[in-house]
């Protein structure tokens, strides 16, 4: 863009950021820092691509379709470019990561390509970008891009937030592109979460969920060496106002001693785990190379429930991986048995260009049958769902409101073991932390009322 368009916009006021977020927490967290970091162009968010002078969308690559899907939603933006040309599109995320300038060849309203290591250079590539002029960055930079995407300080933020401390995978569990679109597992230095953390909390946050793709293998650089995830923890226990911790998502082979004995004595580390096991079938893990079996899962769970009996747990599952045989799924149907679940995630295995599984040509599970084993295996977990939600009605849980409900006079909030509560409030204000004890549940959620 010239510098006169600038100076147009500028004396128009601000510019608009319309930013579409696809797949885990950690794109709402990077989302949340390129709004942040645009703002320094001179771009304010809006709600609607209509109203944008940039679209940007931050995209997931994990399972099927992804890239189409984008492909598609760009489309869907022609209209709107011939209506503004000065109107800039970007893709970010991991499909941008993968594809590359396979982006722009295959759509050229595409103005701007940035990979999830680079989003510290947005500003730069948005000034180059526009009326024909492309600008891409899908490099892995030595620098650490969340210095250069700190915060607007003290703006005011709502009372819970993510904070990515590790990024990337080396673990490469044979189905997963993260290893390949996110990178090498690289892990913050604790000094700068620890920052980060009491300016999140002086802006209102009392709620924080540590984030990375391999979160549990955090080693950080520490005051007195390399830290863990739990040493993390207690550090950030500390920090006054600060109520509860939790993060996600963790592999099993990284829940270390220290961590699992966090569960059992840090106060502010909140009942609730999110540990993927995918399969439940030792041969299907191996394939997987997931390196632990079934077994080892459970007995880890088994330490889990010993330091902390009330902890909720969650995980995911992938069915159909190619080999999966009937008595495999059925050692999943066991282990989740066994295991009992208060809420999951369930996926039929796609193959990821570029992945081990995808490549090997092992025999794929038919379609229809991969349909059926995931309709059982959904079934079984949405049940255990429902009787966990059921199991809490008579009892109180401390609720951290968020915001209002759908109806007057109503506040919706977490619980300690992350389920959504409604609540008839009175006096209470977004951000506080009150008992509540549960009158009703539903699958997705209960309803309290103060105690
Ligand atoms: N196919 C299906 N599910 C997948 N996941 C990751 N890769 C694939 C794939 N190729 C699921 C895993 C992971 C979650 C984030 O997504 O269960 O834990
Ligand atoms: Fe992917 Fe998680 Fe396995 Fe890493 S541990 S390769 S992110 S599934």
């Amino acid at each position: 863009m010239s510098n006169a368009s600038q100076d147009d916009n500028a004396v128009k006021g601000k510019k608009k950021l319309y930013v579409k977020t696809y797949g885990c927490q950690m794109n709402v967290y990077d989302s949340e820092r390129m709004v942040e970091t645009l703002g320094g162009s001179g771009y304010e968010e809006v709600s609607t691509p209509e109203d944008a002078d940039m679209i940007l969308l931050n995209t997931c690559h994990i399972r099927e379709k992804a890239a189409e899907k984008i492909y598609s939603e760009l489309g869907r933006y022609k209209d709107l470019k011939v209506e503004k040309p000065d109107l800039k599109i970007g893709v970010a995320g991991c499909v941008a990561q993968a594809e590359g300038e396979e982006i722009i060849r295959r759509q050229p309203l595409v103005d701007l390509v940035v990979g999830p290591q680079s989003y510290h250079k947005l500003p730069q590539l948005e000034a180059k970008a526009g009326r024909g002029v492309k600008a891409l960055d899908t490099d892995f930079p030595e620098e650490d891009k969340f210095e250069y995407l700190k915060a607007r300080p003290k703006a005011k933020r709502g009372p819970t937030a993510f904070l990515t401390v590790q990024e990337g995978c080396d673990k490469f569990c044979a189905f997963c592109v993260v290893p390949y679109t996110r990178g090498a597992e690289v892990s913050r230095p604790a000094d700068r979460i620890l920052t980060e953390a009491r300016d999140l909390v002086e802006r209102g946050v009392r709620d924080i969920t540590l984030l990375g793709q391999n979160v549990n293998a955090y080693h950080g650089a520490g005051q007195g060496g390399v830290w863990g995830l739990a040493k993390l923890i207690r550090e950030l226990a500390k920090v006054d106002g600060l109520e509860r911790i939790r993060f996600t998502t963790s592999h099993p082979n990284d829940m270390e001693d220290d961590l699992i004995a966090a569960h059992g004595d840090c106060e502010k580390l909140m009942p609730y785990l999110h540990l993927p096991v995918q399969s439940g079938s030792d041969r299907i893990l191996k394939a997987m190379n997931r390196k632990h079996t079934a077994e080892q899962y459970i007995r880890l769970i088994e330490r889990l429930r010993a330091v902390r009996p009330d902890i909720a747990l969650s995980g995911d599952f992938i069915v159909g991986f190619p080999g999966e045989t009937e008595q495999d799924f059925e050692d999943t149907m066991s282990l989740v048995r066994e295991i009992t679940y208060g809420s999951a995630y369930s996926f039929k295995y796609s193959p990821r260009p570029g992945t081990p599984a995808a490549e090997k040509g092992d025999r794929m599970v038919e379609d229809h049958i991969a349909s059926e084993r995931l309709q059982r295996l959904q079934a079984l977990l949405t049940q255990q769902q429902r009787e966990f939600q059921e199991s809490m009605v008579g009892r109180e849980v401390k609720v951290l409101f968020e915001k209002k409900g759908k109806y007057e006079g109503q506040m919706v909030g977490k619980s300690e073991y992350l389920h959504a509560v409604h609540a008839d409030v009175s006096d209470v204000n977004i951000g506080d932390i009150r008992t509540v004890k549960i009158i009703s549940s539903a699958t997705n959620s209960l309803r309290g009322e103060i105690v």
